[in-house]
Order: C-alpha cells, then sequence, then structure tokens
C-alpha cells in the first residue's frame, strides 16, 4: 500500500498547486490514499469549501493542528465529515474527531492526527498517552495505521516515532513548513520524517510575504499577514507499507515545483 502524505497547504497557491498537480503525483507513485494537513489552506485555518476542494483534488484525508478553529466555521463540518480529523489530544469536548479508519485496497487504514505540546500555544492532553489509547481502539480492526504529528520540537516527533515503532506504520511531522530530510525507517518497522515541509509559496518566510515577516521581525508596526505569490512547492513524502505486517518498507521524500 502507498500513502501519499502532503505537508502543509498554505493558500490559494497551495490549494491551486494541489489541484493541477495531485492526479499526476498519485498516478506517477500509483498512490492508494491520500493524507493532507490543510491547516493553513486559507492561510490561518480551513473552510468546508476548500476542505471540499482538496477532496475533489485527490485527497482522502485532511489532517489539522493549531490553526484547526482559524475559520471558525468549520467546527460543524468537523462534526458532519467523516474525512477530516482535528487533534486528536484537544478537549473531549472539542467538535469533530482524532482519528478514523478508512478502507483502502480492501484493507482498513487508521489515521490519527495529533498535536505537539512543546512551544505551541495550546493546552492539548499529552499526545503519547492519547496515541496508546487511540492505537489500542484502532488494533482491535486494523494493524494498519499512520500519523500526521503536528508539532513544532523535532524531540517530541522523534520521541513520537520511538513510542509507536512497532506499533504503527508511519508517523510523520507538519507544521514547521520546512521539509527536513532525515526519513528513516525505525529498528522495528515505522516509517518516519521529521516534517513533510510545506505545499505553498516558495519566495516566503514559511508561506508568508517575506516583507511582512521582516517587519514584525524588526519591530516595524506589525500588518496583517498575508500568503505570498510566485512559484509554489509541493512537499510531502510517499510511504510505502506492507498491507500484512502494516511495517514501512520505503519511504521517498517529494518536493516539487508548481
Ligand atoms: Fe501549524
Amino acid at each position: 500500500m502507498k500513502i501519499l502524505a502532503i505537508g502543509d497547504i498554505v493558500g490559494e497557491i497551495g490549494l491551486n498547486t494541489v489541484e493541477r498537480n495531485l492526479r499526476a503525483l498519485k498516478q506517477e507513485f500509483e498512490i492508494d490514499f491520500t493524507v493532507a494537513n490543510g491547516e493553513n489552506a486559507a492561510g490561518v485555518g480551513i473552510t468546508s469549501h476548500m476542505a471540499r476542494r482538496l477532496y475533489t483534488a485527490g485527497v482522502d484525508v485532511i489532517t489539522l493542528g493549531n490553526h484547526v478553529w482559524g475559520k471558525r466555521e468549520i467546527a460543524q463540518f468537523l462534526e458532519d465529515d467523516g474525512y477530516i480529523l482535528r487533534p486528536a489530544n484537544l478537549a473531549d469536548i472539542a467538535p469533530g474527531r482524532g482519528y478514523g479508519i478508512f478502507s483502502v485496497k480492501n484493507k482498513l487504514l487508521g489515521v490519527v492526527n495529533l498535536i505537539g505540546r512543546c512551544d505551541m500555544n495550546f493546552g492539548p492532553d499529552n499526545p503519547f498517552h492519547c496515541m496508546s489509547r487511540i492505537r489500542k481502539e484502532i488494533a482491535q480492526h486494523t494493524n494498519l495505521c499512520v500519523v500526521d504529528f503536528h508539532a513544532n520540537a523535532t524531540s517530541e516527533k522523534a520521541a513520537m516515532a520511538y513510542h509507536m515503532d512497532g506499533q504503527v506504520s508511519a508517523v510523520w511531522g507538519t507544521h514547521t513548513h520546512v521539509q527536513t530530510a532525515d526519513e528513516r525507517i525505525f529498528p522495528k518497522g515505522l516509517g518516519f520524517i521529521t516534517d513533510l515541509g510545506m505545499t505553498g509559496p516558495m519566495n516566503s518566510v514559511l508561506g508568508i510575504r517575506p516583507e511582512q515577516s521582516l517587519r514584525m521581525f524588526r519591530g516595524d508596526v506589525p500588518v496583517r499577514f498575508e500568503t505570498a505569490d510566485g512559484p509554489c512547492l509541493l512537499c510531502g513524502a510517499v510511504f510505502t507499507i506492507d498491507e500484512n505486517t502494516g511495517v514501512c518498507t520505503g519511504i521517498e521524500r517529494i518536493r516539487r515545483e508548481g
């Protein structure tokens, strides 16, 4: 089974890039299932209309992160739609769900979305204990499971990979918008990359117009951040997973201009 994971899609330019390229990319890599982080599709947050555009483009499941409530209208959509996940370790009273089990190639695949706690301005539950609980629930149905861990600290993401090695097929990081060149398979068969990177404008500071980011860091009067334009990157990774054992047998990083 080949799973494509797409890094944080930023703004209209990122959405357009997915719409233009995803079908061909899926064909090229013979992808069976696609998971994309969409929490920056509206810059901050995502709307139901944007989520539907991603489904139409070929995304199977959308994951989110710290900007989950950036567009408040998404709360109802999170309740109504089974293919968009918010971090599982948010409070139980939060709308939506943090994991799902989906049908892929006559098998069942668990997909989990978690948020980290290091340097994040949220007060979520412990993602490690949360993941252990979810793994037990998913294991009643399938041994195939992948995790988007939306987190800032490289250490927290690597620790999660060790925590889940031998229990899930893959853990990938999102949130930093910078792709890391550290994809590897852990001793018990878990595929891991610290961060998938960004699907957004190349000439930017993490997707934002450079001059606006510079203003902030220089201490000028701040302005409302806007997504940059120009050439766009699509970043992610392809995980090849043995459908019978759940072991990851290969990871290929994707970094495409277009
Ligand atoms: Fe984020």
